[in-house]
């Protein structure tokens, strides 16, 4: 999290940003590729500017940010390609790490994490629990993640203690992201319109937003007009 200074839109209310938002960063591989880049080079790109744009949040102070690194299906993709996903998110941890606490930022991670690689497991679990206490910002990083994977867990735990649940509400507790605010706001890059398996059950109301932007270039400026798109919106949760 470097701190870089980001002229902040006249159009953007900084009195009505989301509570939570959340990221598909999607399009690291056609960025590299556009470029003559190995897809390796994208992730590389992916990752410094995911830097960027978790300060560029942090600084505007939304509280809540989901950032979609790994899905349940990249085990689909070529081993060269998984390890230097990989690579860069330990380069991340490892670069990033005490910044975090010296912020007040809080990491969490959606997901199966326990499935990456040893050191990278160890190196999450150690920021998680340097982090726990941290109140100024969440961030939640979706690694091994999938929703269906997430909602069948959240099932299971229920089964296990035999319960049966009342409302939608008794259930969040069974999710990675239990104890989040709700999530207002999701953003993918890359022009895909889809979701690809991410946060099904917390989106069920979530304000979507779809770029072309491939993810390396997708700024802060163009953050904000994401932003200023989400204000205009009129959101009515079935009421009128
Ligand atoms: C998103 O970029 C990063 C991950 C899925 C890990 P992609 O690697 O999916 O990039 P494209 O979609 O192939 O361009
Ligand atoms: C979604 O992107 C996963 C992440 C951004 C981590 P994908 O590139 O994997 O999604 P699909 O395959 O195009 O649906
Ligand atoms: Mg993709």
């Amino acid at each position: 999290m470097e701190a870089k200074k980001v002229k902040i839109n006249k159009r953007l209310d900084l009195a009505r940003l989301p509570q939570h938002i959340a990221i598909i960063m999607d399009g690291n591989g056609r960025w590299a590729t556009r470029r003559g880049l190995p897809r390796n080079m994208g992730h590389k790109a992916g990752c410094e500017n995911l830097k960027v744009i978790v300060q560029h949040i942090y600084d505007l102070g939304i509280k809540c940010a989901t950032f979609f690194v790994f899905s349940t299906e990249n085990w689909r993709r070529p081993k060269e390609e998984i390890d230097g996903i990989f690579a860069v998110v330990r380069d991340y941890l490892n670069e990033d790490g005490d910044d975090f606490v010296k912020k007040g930022a809080r990491i969490i991670v959606s997901g199966d994490y326990k499935k990456l690689p040893a050191d990278i497991v160890e190196t999450f679990e150690h920021l998680i629990d340097k982090t726990k206490d941290c109140t100024k910002f969440t961030l939640n990083l979706a690694v091994n993640y999938g929703a269906r994977d997430e909602m069948l867990r959240g099932i299971n735990m229920v089964v296990r203690e035999g319960r049966e649940l009342a409302s939608p509400d008794e259930f969040e507790k069974y999710l990675y992201s239990s104890g989040l605010p709700p999530l207002d706001f999701v953003i993918r890059t890359s022009g895909e319109q889809r979701l690809s398996n991410f946060m099904l059950w917390q989106l069920a109301y979530s304000e979507l937003y779809f770029t072309r932007t491939y993810w390396p270039s997708f700024s802060p400026k163009e953050l904000q007009l994401a932003l200023i798109d989400f204000q205009k919106r009129k959101r009515r949760f079935g009421a009128v």
